[in-house]
């Protein structure tokens, strides 16, 4: 019973959470969240104002890591190591909000640094990945077919634990060019939102990786 109500509340956490950061995300220059505080009570009072400016997610971004030998789907919010996310993912975009004609964009990017505390040079840009077309096969690699315009770069937390977040854009039916941008750091998903018109993220996912791991 005790144990049921606590996965549960887990369970709601996570998808709070990835509303929450998402939101975040987009006005990125609010206050960081303390990712620690992962309890309902205090997801509840910080939720509802980007809750209200963020949709439901209407597209899937299933991202694979490989580990060892194995390839497993990313967990949302969990906690991996460096070592096995050092390799750009493979990623997987579904949903009806995927339309066939249609361009999309992928970003991955690190609100928390240089710590989640001070977060000084927020977001890195750990990946963008622009004019993704809409019919990609699942087993199509997002850079085979899309323009690379920030290449993967894997967690390197200096301090405490990060998250990295993926995030999913529209471009409709246009394609973009995107000059590759000077520096990871500093990276404003706002304003690159608004420069090229992208909107809401259709959806997204996060892991997080620490420097304490190794
Ligand atoms: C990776 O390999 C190590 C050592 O062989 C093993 O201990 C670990 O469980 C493996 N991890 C995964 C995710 O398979
Ligand atoms: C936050 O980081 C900046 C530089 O990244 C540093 O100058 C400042 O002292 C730090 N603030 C705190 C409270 O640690
Ligand atoms: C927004 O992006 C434009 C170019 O895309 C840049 O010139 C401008 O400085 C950026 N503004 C901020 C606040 O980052
Ligand atoms: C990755 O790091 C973990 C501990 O942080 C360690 O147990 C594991 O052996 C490392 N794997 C590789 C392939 O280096």
């Amino acid at each position: 019973m005790m144990a049921d109500s606590q996965s549960r509340q887990v369970v709601v956490s996570a998808q709070l959470l990835l509303l929450l950061l998402l939101g975040s995300c987009m006005v990125h220059e609010i206050e960081a969240v303390e990712y620690a505080s992962q309890r309902v009570n205090d997801l509840e009072t910080v939720v509802p104002p980007y809750l209200d400016s963020f949709g439901a997610p209407s597209a899937q971004v299933k991202v694979y890591y490989r580990t060892n030998s194995t390839v497993g789907k990313l967990k949302l919010g969990k906690l991996y190591d460096r070592n096995q996310t050092q390799a750009a993912p493979h990623v997987v975009i579904k949903g009806d909000a995927v339309q066939k004609n249609d361009f999309y964009t992928l970003l991955t990017v690190d609100p928390d640094a240089r710590s989640p505390t001070n977060f000084t040079a927020r977001n890195i840009l750990h990946w963008m990945v622009t004019n993704i077309p809409g019919n990609i096969k699942s087993s199509q690699a997002i850079t085979d077919v899309g323009d690379v315009i920030q290449p993967y770069a894997g967690p390197a937390p200096p301090i405490g634990t990060h998250r990295y977040i993926f995030l999913l854009f529209s471009q409709g039916y246009k394609k973009i060019e995107v000059p590759a941008p000077t520096s990871r750091a500093l990276f404003s998903v706002r304003n690159f939102t608004t420069t090229y018109q992208l909107g809401w993220p259709l959806g997204g996912t996060l892991f997080r990786a620490s420097f304490d791991d190794q």
